[in-house]
């Protein structure tokens, strides 16, 4: 944030002469939005200012904005308000150890709203508490990138329901205790979108809404420093328009960046997130955060305005819809990844570098780089939280950070080579039957597509590949955070080649691993000697155990050291006694001496298999073992 606090006299008069205006001409006055309001304009003040002073009407942008929140507040249903005040009582519900994530696309995990609905009780069942439900807007058909091409923020895509059927889904799912999750697609529009087609037109009000430049002079300039995230779809980051013009598309170039240096677009767009908010989504997926600020000479990611703007979306939350919490996607360096993580920004994230070095141990069979990145980059601030996860709809990038590579003699570039031919079946004797996405050969660049059962190995050999699926999501159940399923998974789905001859699918290959409903592997879910049973049962057993294990929730670690490569381990505090995880990424046993818990008292118990243990013994672990020891420290 800049030095000089506006929150002076003139703007705040400003915004309580508009809200005035607004009460004498028919809303209500609201004692709860007004103390919200003391509390937050100046906040808001200072963030609106910092980004838009350069513009002789940011006051009376601001006012109207504070206007529109206290509209937004005034529709909001009284059910969502209660729900306002019981998670204001407590902020930090989200940290609670019983908390399990599930996510899926709506049409093909269910067919439509109403097929979601149905699944209910299936979701009972696993145990989950928050439901992404991937992006369900109008998009064009059939290319949508999946549905985060958005064409309208406030239309459901018909063939999925309505946004009644929306809303009555949110209010069941909060009924039997989950949370909907629903993305925030804030970077860019679809090309179909009505800013979009206005802009087209050549509409100069829209066209300020993008990114348009006449000629290729300002395209040229800014791609000296930014780089290509979908190569393969097109090359830079500007595409040609109709009309001859250049237009900002980061992701496909029907994805049309929005041109947040424009107050307009930030208004617009605090509609479209309150609007969503009152339909009863509990937490938005806020989605590229890395890419909505730009700056002529620099990456234009990452950029200390996309943290500005992301405080100024929430401040706007606190004022009309105090219960919605952000989670953020920045799939980028984990120092900046951490940028975002913060009570007044992002109180929620995803974790991308632990997602990947889990991958890169059980290639490896080595912990080293997971084990490094537990014990310096977990611990996130107070009132936050990781969503931890073993893969998502999206594919697997290498994101870990070379000078932590370097430090434990890794060469990061060829590390990534490595680890892309070990997932794509280029390297003998791998498991995985991965395949690549956006391939760059002018830069080496490449990422994986592919399902957790098939990267674990699932097509090779069923019970390894069981024992590693297992084995990852220890991980992502018990270091810290809301663990995410991607829907499928739970019962070991491999991939789906069948996405190739799919209209719009052929050449994005992360459509591989976006499956459709697997209906006979979920019949087969209660057969523990199938490979579904073997990994429904050990993930029931985890969220089991882990919502019944008070040191579990939140998400502090404390680093622990085996001194064995292969073997992770690490401790979660709690009141008298910890947690001490531990898994074994060799395919080899592996015997851990009883020096290495010289800090516990002997006897411990692992809570996954209940059998007792005696760590004065020093402990053997079985290939691909995890356990959840309950210790003891001395
Ligand atoms: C996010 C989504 C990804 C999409 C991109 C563009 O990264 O996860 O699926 O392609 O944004 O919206
Ligand atoms: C988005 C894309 C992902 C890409 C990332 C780059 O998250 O979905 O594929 O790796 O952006 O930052």
């Amino acid at each position: 944030m800049q030095e000089s606090v506006r929150v002076d006299e003139t703007t705040r008069q400003k915004v309580l002469a508009a809200l005035s205006r607004e009460r004498t001409a028919g809303l209500n006055p609201d004692p709860d939005f007004d103390r919200r309001l003391d509390q937050y304009l100046p906040l808001l003040t200072e963030l609106f200012g910092s980004l838009y002073d350069c513009r002789p009407d940011w006051q009376d942008q601001l006012a109207a904005l504070v206007v529109q929140s206290a509209r937004s507040w005034q529709e909001r249903s009284p059910e969502l308000k209660t729900l306002d005040a019981k998670h204001e009582a407590d902020s930090g519900w989200f940290l609670d150890n019983t908390m399990l994530g599930g996510v899926c696309y709506v049409d093909r995990y269910a067919e439509s709203l109403e097929g979601v609905r149905a699944r209910i009780p299936y979701f009972k069942e696993l145990g989950l508490t928050y439901l992404h439900l991937m992006p369900l807007f109008l998009a064009p058909e059939p290319h949508s990138d999946g549905g985060y091409a958005v064409s309208s923020y406030r239309k459901v895509n018909p063939k999925l329901g309505t946004m009644e059927q929306l809303r009555s889904l949110a209010a069941e799912l909060k009924a039997n205790g989950i949370s909907l999750v629903v993305d925030f697609i804030f970077n860019h529009t679809s090309d179909e979108h009505e800013w979009a087609r206005k802009a087209a037109a050549g509409d100069p009000e829209f066209s300020d809404y993008y990114w348009i430049f006449p000629d290729r002079t300002m395209p040229d300039a800014f791609e000296q420093n930014v780089r290509e995230i979908f190569p393969e779809n097109h090359p830079g980051s500007f595409i040609r328009m109709e009309d001859g013009r250049w237009v900002w598309a980061t992701f496909h170039t029907y994805q049309w960046d929005l041109n947040y240096s424009n107050p307009d677009v930030f208004r617009a767009m605090a509609g479209e997130m309150l609007f969503l908010a009152n339909q009863g989504v509990d937490i938005l997926r806020m989605d590229a955060v890395a890419f909505i600020w730009k700056q002529l000479g620099t990456p234009c990611e990452n950029l200390p305005e996309a943290h500005t703007l992301l405080q100024a979306f929430n401040a706007v939350c606190r004022l009309a819809a105090p219960s919605l919490l952000f989670k953020s996607e920045a799939i980028v360096h984990p120092d900046e990844v951490a940028l975002y993580i913060d009570p007044a920004e992002c109180q929620l994230s995803y974790n991308p570098l632990q997602m990947a070095l889990i991958w890169e141990s059980l290639a490896t069979r080595d912990v080293s780089l997971l084990a490094q990145a537990l014990e310096r980059r977990h611990n996130i601030p107070e009132g936050t939280s990781w969503v931890n996860y073993v893969r998502s709809h999206d594919d697997i990038g290498w994101t870990f950070a070379d000078e932590d590579a370097a430090e434990l003699g890794i060469n990061g570039f060829d590390h990534r080579r490595f680890l892309n031919s070990f997932y794509v079946n280029r390297f003998p004797g791998s498991f995985a039957r991965g395949v690549p996405f956006q391939d760059n050969p002018k830069t080496g660049d490449c990422r994986i597509s592919g399902t957790t059962a098939s990267l674990c190995g699932m097509e090779v050999d069923p019970a390894e590949a069981v024992e590693r699926i297992l084995l990852a999501h220890s991980v992502a159940f018990s270091t810290g955070g809301i663990p995410l399923l991607y829907l499928g998974d739970e019962v070991g789905q491999v991939n789906d080649y069948a996405y190739a001859s799919e209209p719009g699918h052929g050449a994005d290959s992360r459509w591989v691993h976006r499956p459709h409903y697997p209906a006979e592997q979920y019949d087969r879910r209660k057969d523990p000697s199938t490979p579904e049973g073997a990994v429904f049962n050990g993930l029931k057993r985890m969220t089991e155990v882990r919502a019944r294990t008070a040191e579990l929730a939140g998400t502090r670690l404390v680093d622990f050291a085996t001194n064995n490569q292969s073997v992770l381990a690490y401790q979660r505090p709690g009141w008298q006694t910890w947690v001490l995880a531990l898994a074994n990424f060799s395919d080899q046993a592996q015997t851990l001496p009883a020096e290495t818990f010289s800090g516990y008292s002997s006897a411990a118990v692992d809570l996954l298999s209940e059998a007792g243990l005696q760590l004065a013994e020093g402990l053997t672990l079985l290939p691909r073992q995890y356990l959840w020891l309950r210790v003891t420290p001395v």
